[in-house]
């Protein structure tokens, strides 16, 4: 506590940890790969409407195009310069969608790949997003313009210029990350470069950054980076607003270099969370859902308000990053929404939402042969619009999970409990559990291979409430089931294992007004 009142009274970047979100909306959603066109109107069309508070778009720098194989979605964590022309649009097409999101109150927060530019063995010529000449080979990149002495391979050791073990801290900070070149942060030019990056995005009105890679920078440069960053634009933020910043820091534990290195900084991506609850909601090693009773910091977490929390990212839903297979995705769609209920319906963390694209996978030798895959494309390259069906999916190859109704409710519900504390904790010392936020929401799961028939206590006030998981809450009436709740706030529950979701949250926005029901 006393550290956090002294870096408050000092002014240090303690503001960084606040992602600004407006009408006390509270969740980001990764539109992965999508185009700046498509996110300008999702904003308008239906992020806004649902109650979405931002959105973690592509990396918006020029990037490596490859080849070989086809356009794979890691090009764009190769940058080539900080124009900004990419396979999501060019700088137009970006600026207009920025504008566009924050007139409707969804914020934007970008992917910053600052750590390094492309590979090793990226060859020469104009194989770039904005067609910009490189030469990955002679370290050149004319047009930042960054040439061989920005790039640390003086300072690592070892004999390949890799990171070849996580136990060096020099090597992890110092040494190329899979053969991406790695730029000398200490240098003031290198700085210089990245915060005129960082701050043009800035003045066009993002309200902060992902930032790459995190772990494989050296926390003091990043401060140095960040401090010197401009406040968000004053159009959409009040004045002296500083950016928020989350920090891709994989900290699985085990490793010398950990999550809390970083807290000064800003949020970190809490890894531990994803990997735990599949493994939690697989019932996987004996795990239960009743252990979740002291989910968050009881978990060995980082404390809440420096933690990003996700069920699944870009990376681990495809076998990258870290994490393992526990991961739950949309590939596992009945429990990925029992994760993503559990997630959006607990206090623990900022809660980020997966949105993605499918591809064919091929599993060889326990791998995906086709982890590389980008985006839904046309034959020449560019990125396929993200079509909407009538029935509000998406078309195209693109999955739209922050769409499924259990998903978007569930963001609506978090929204609704903000800042109530978790009440009523009830589990059956298995599977079965309910948890409420205060006087405002409560959720009931059946993750058991029987049925759950309990009456509980809910909190919530006396009256009928809509089921936000198997309906909507629709013009006087519920879609889906309806529950009961009376005077001392008592409510009889059943949730048959085979339902096609077996889970129920209700809230104080999916009750019925007194007319409707005595009607
Ligand atoms: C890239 O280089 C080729 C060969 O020099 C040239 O024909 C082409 O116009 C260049 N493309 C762009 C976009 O500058
Ligand atoms: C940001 O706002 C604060 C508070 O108003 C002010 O002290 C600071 O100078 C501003 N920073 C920049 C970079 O403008
Ligand atoms: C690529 O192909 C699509 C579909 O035919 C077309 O709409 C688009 O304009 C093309 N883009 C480029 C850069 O040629
Ligand atoms: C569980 O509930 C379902 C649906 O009501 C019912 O068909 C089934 O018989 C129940 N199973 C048991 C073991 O009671």
């Amino acid at each position: 506590m006393k550290l956090v009142v002294l870096a408050g009274l000092f002014g240090l970047t303690f503001g960084q940890n606040d992602p600004h979100m407006k009408h006390e909306r509270t969740s980001i959603v990764h539109l992965f790969e999508w185009r700046w066109e498509d996110i300008a109107t999702e904003c308008e069309r239906y992020l806004a409407p649902k109650g979405f508070g931002g959105v973690q778009i592509s990396p918006p720098s020029e990037s490596i195009v490859v080849t070989n194989p086809w356009q794979p979605w890691w090009q764009r964590y190769q940058p080539i310069s900080y124009n900004l022309c990419s396979r999501s649009g060019t700088e137009e097409e970006l600026k207009d969608m920025i504008t566009r999101c924050n007139n409707v109150g969804v914020n934007i927060y970008v992917d910053a790949v600052i750590n390094h530019m492309c590979g090793a063995g990226g060859g020469e010529g104009n194989h770039s997003s904005c067609g910009t000449y490189f030469n990955a080979h002679k370290k050149d990149f004319p047009s930042v313009p960054f040439s061989s002495w920005d790039f640390n391979d003086g300072k690592c050791k070892t004999a390949s210029g890799e990171i070849e073990n996580y136990n060096d801290i020099f090597q992890v900070r110092d040494c190329r990350l899979v053969s991406l070149l790695d730029l000398a942060m200490e240098k003031d030019y290198v700085r210089v470069k990245i915060v005129e990056y960082m701050n043009k995005l800035i003045d066009m009105g993002v309200a902060g950054f992902r930032v790459d890679a995190s772990k494989h920078m050296w926390p003091g440069d990043l401060s140095t980076i960040f401090d010197r960053l401009n406040n968000l634009s004053t159009r959409w933020f009040p004045t002296g607003s500083k950016p928020f910043i989350y920090q891709e820091v994989i900290d699985l534990g085990g490793e010398p270099i950990q999550a809390k290195e970083y807290f000064d900084l800003g949020r970190v991506t809490e890894f531990k969370y994803s990997s735990k609850l599949g493994a939690v909601v697989r019932k996987w090693k004996n795990e239960k859902l009743c252990y979740l009773k002291n989910w968050g910091e009881g978990w060995a977490f980082m404390p809440s308000d420096k933690a990003v929390v996700f069920v699944d990212n870009h990376d681990n839903q495809r076998g990258h990053g870290a994490g393992g297979a526990s991961v739950l995705t949309f590939w596992d769609a009945r429990l990925y929404k029992m994760a993503m209920g559990l997630m959006l319906a607990h206090p623990y963390g900022l809660t980020r939402v997966m949105s993605s694209y499918q591809w064919d996978r091929r599993f060889e030798n326990g791998k995906d042969q086709n982890d590389w895959i980008g985006p839904p494309s046309h034959g020449n390259g560019s990125t396929k619009a993200v079509p909407i069906n009538p029935d509000t999916t998406c078309g195209e190859g693109w999955v739209c999970e922050h769409r499924w109704r259990q998903i978007r409710n569930m963001v609506a519900f978090r929204n609704v409990v903000h800042g109530q504390p978790l009440s009523n904790w009830w589990d059956n010392s298995k599977n079965q559990i309910a948890f409420g936020r205060g006087s405002r929401g409560f959720t009931v799961i059946n993750n058991d291979d029987w049925n759950l028939s309990e009456t509980l206590n809910t909190g919530l006030p006396g009256g009928t409430y809509c089921d936000v998981i198997s309906g909507d809450k629709l013009s006087g009436g519920c879609t889906g089931k309806q529950l009961e709740v009376d005077k001392d706030g008592r409510a009889y529950f059943f949730i048959s294992n085979k339902d096609e979701d077996p889970f129920i949250a209700v809230h104080t926005d999916s009750k019925l007004s007194k007319s409707s029901c005595t009607l």
